[in-house]
């Protein structure tokens, strides 16, 4: 007999009332109860999670503390639940995949005290499950300031991979493996490999006007939910009715599980902006990494980075080599001086060496997107009091993406009251959630897409709101410039385990000028060139950089030919292999095209790696182009050394790759004729 996937037990007595729905394919069970309590008044609801039966989440608490109260934290009773189930299939307008299937059951407990009603709202999908708090509007309830109780307890021993949630860089540490028991406090998503080799990552989904969390361990395996607080001590500021976002638990019983899950983005609502057809994924170049480089400046003076001059050279380059947009950050005045200490950008006025119009129409005449860059130094309410010039300057110029920033510690954000006093509120916190939301629909409503650096972390917002093309949030290639120390050769694998599972990430890959000097010190990207590549396809983002100096990617013409080719856009991807931390292959399909790409990379570590292709195309040879380490490549010692060759295969074919210690490789297969 098939198990009911819910299981409500609401007519048994008070004390054991519970309940239980599991996933599509009965692996997955959420489990409710009450924890047993000295009186009745002090019982508080908890979950559990198993897989196979397995406990993975053991008892966990669950609840919320509206204005300083336990209403909503002890003491409740259910009085009610039901159950849905949906499966179905909805459409991206860009994204790693074109179709997105939904399948899940989904059980409404209703909890009751003494103040009112919550609902703890579940659902359980094959690659993992969710849960969210509800308090409908009801007579005589009012909630202001609300904190949330929910933790995590990891059953079993295993390794975590984590960035610690402390410290001034927001979400810009490196990864650590780890005991589960040695993380102190962690920003999400948090990856776990537990001893049984079950795969578990714990993140949020739909963030919507209130703050993110961060993991707080609490000893034995346990993890609080700690929400980002308001400057003077808030935690969220709600009215109701109030929807908390998702609190995500994937699971997988395989690190590359993990890496096909749509569970962040199934959470979200659908796109309520319409036709988005304004949106445009792409490759671009810029000035950027020219400036990084310390080849010239944001800021004004004879080494201004973006001229009219430069920008025109690169769209030139751009057109060249079929790249769709070019970024003219350092475009504005406002970088002299202390932009971050002080609200000095100016978003609405061109640098005098920058002509907009020139730029905008030359760009248009060669087919190349320009983008805007808002560089806000974290100056937020200085941003808002302007953001709609600013972007109403763009729209008559035809800018259509662009790049926000948010420079300056965690913490830092300058919030200006009404009173004109300053307030520093986290990147994380509920102001800046409710701000970047903000800013999407500004741009929206002059089809402009943004990608937000410094942001907070991606929640799945995408699919809500699919302007939101990309966002940093992580350490990027920036760091192997000014980083102390810069990425590690694992940096990248890690990212794919962790920070992606959040959504894309505007990283910058394709450098090809490895070792330089930055104010005479030497300083090296650890990887080979042949990693560069495959970094275009292990790192989803619908819009990828091409940053390097037209000379260095010249320099390698026939290796930059990949970088050329490969497309931001895919119809389908598929996480071909991998260990958490330690490699990763990726597959992908072109979106509205034939062809398909495969990018590998490693850590430390040489590896050799066997790929069965049956992703491809049944019936079908394909010319395959490799661009993989040479024998002897090491991103230590000879990091330029790639080879490029070609060869035909069918989804029949297995193929044998070698990655050099911090290598990789990329590969175009194309349909033969
Ligand atoms: C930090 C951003 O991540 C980087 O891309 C940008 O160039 C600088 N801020 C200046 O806005
Ligand atoms: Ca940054």
């Amino acid at each position: 007999m098939r198990r009911a996937f819910c299981v409500l037990l609401a007519l048994l007595p008070a004390a054991v009332q519970a309940g239980s729905v599991s996933s599509p394919d009965g692996s997955l069970q959420f489990e409710l109860s009450f924890a047993e309590a000295d009186a009745l008044s002090n019982r508080y609801p908890v979950y559990t999670v198993s897989l196979d039966g397995d406990e993975i989440i053991g008892e966990s608490r669950l609840g919320l503390r509206t204005d300083g109260s336990d209403d909503f934290a002890r003491g409740l009773e259910k009085v009610g639940a039901r159950c849905h189930r949906v499966d179905s299939t909805w459409e991206q307008p860009w994204g790693e995949r074109r179709f997105v299937r939904e399948h899940y059951n989904e059980a409404a407990f209703t909890l009751r005290s003494g103040a009112g009603r919550m609902i703890v709202r579940v659902r359980v999908f094959d690659d993992g499950l969710a849960f969210r708090y509800e308090i409908p509007e009801q007579p005589g309830l009012a909630v202001g300031i609300l904190d949330e109780l929910t933790q995590f307890v990891v059953s079993s021993d295993g390794t975590a991979f984590w960035q610690t949630g402390d410290g001034h860089e927001g979400y810009e540490h490196l990864y650590q493996a780890t005991p589960v028991d040695d993380v102190s406090t962690a920003h999400t998503p948090m990856t776990l490999r537990l001893d049984s080799g079950v795969h578990v990552s714990l993140h949020e989904a739909a963030l919507v006007d209130y703050p993110a969390y961060r993991l707080v361990a609490a000893g034995d395996g346990r993890f609080d939910v700690e929400l980002r607080p308001w400057s003077n001590g808030d935690k969220a500021r709600v009215s109701l009715p109030f929807i908390s976002p998702w609190r995500t638990i994937q699971v997988a019983r395989t690190a590359i599980g993990l890496l096909d899950s749509n569970l962040i983005l199934n959470l979200n609502e659908p796109n309520v902006l319409g036709d988005v057809s304004w949106v445009e994924p792409g490759k671009y170049a810029g000035i950027w990494w020219e400036i990084h480089r310390g080849l010239g400046t944001w800021s004004s003076g004879p080494r201004h980075a973006a001229t009219t001059e430069a920008a025109k050279a690169k769209i030139d380059f751009a057109a060249v080599y079929g790249i769709d947009g070019v970024l003219a950050e350092g475009w504005n005045v406002g970088w002299d001086g202390d932009y971050v200490g002080e609200p000095t950008q100016d978003l609405t006025t061109p640098a005098p060496d920058f002509d907009l119009p020139a730029v905008a129409s030359y760009a248009r005449e060669k087919g190349v997107r320009l983008i805007g860059h808002h560089e806000t130094g974290g100056h937020v309410t200085h941003y808002e009091r302007q953001m709609d010039v600013a972007f109403d300057l763009f729209e008559r110029h035809g800018v259509n993406q662009v790049k926000t920033g948010y420079v300056g510690r965690t913490g830092t954000l300058k919030r200006v009251d009404q009173q004109g006093r300053t307030h520093l509120e986290h990147k994380d916190g509920q102001f800046a959630v409710r701000h970047h939301l903000k800013n999407i629909l500004e741009a929206a409503a002059r089809r402009i897409s943004i990608n937000t650096h410094e942001p907070v972390k991606g929640t799945g917002l995408r699919r809500t709101y699919p302007n939101w093309l990309s966002r940093e949030g992580s350490r990027g290639q920036e760091f192997n410039v000014w980083g102390n120390p810069g990425n590690p050769p694992e940096h990248e694998v890690m990212l794919a385990y962790t920070r992606l599972l959040a959504g894309p990430m505007d990283f910058t890959p394709g450098v090809f000028d490895l070792d330089f000097e930055i104010s005479g010190k030497p300083r090296r990207v650890q990887t080979t060139l042949a990693k560069q590549l495959a970094l275009y396809v292990t790192i989803y983002s619908p819009i990828q950089m091409v940053p390097d100096l037209r000379e260095n990617y010249e320099r390698y013409s026939d290796a930059f030919q990949f970088i050329v080719d490969v497309p931001t856009d895919w119809e389908q991807s598929i996480a071909l292999a991998g260990e958490v931390g330690e490699f990763v292959a990726f597959a992908r399909k072109e979106r509205g095209g034939v062809d398909w790409y495969l990018g590998a990379i490693t850590d430390e570590q040489a590896r050799e790696l066997s790929l069965p292709l049956s992703f491809l195309d049944n019936g079908q040879g394909f010319r395959a182009t490799v661009y993989r380490d040479g024998p002897n490549a090491h991103w230590d010692d000879a990091p330029y050394e790639y080879v490029i060759e070609q060869r035909i295969v069918n989804n029949e074919d297995t193929l044998e790759i070698k990655l050099a210690p911090g290598g990789g490789t990329a590969i175009r297969f194309e349909p033969e004729e």
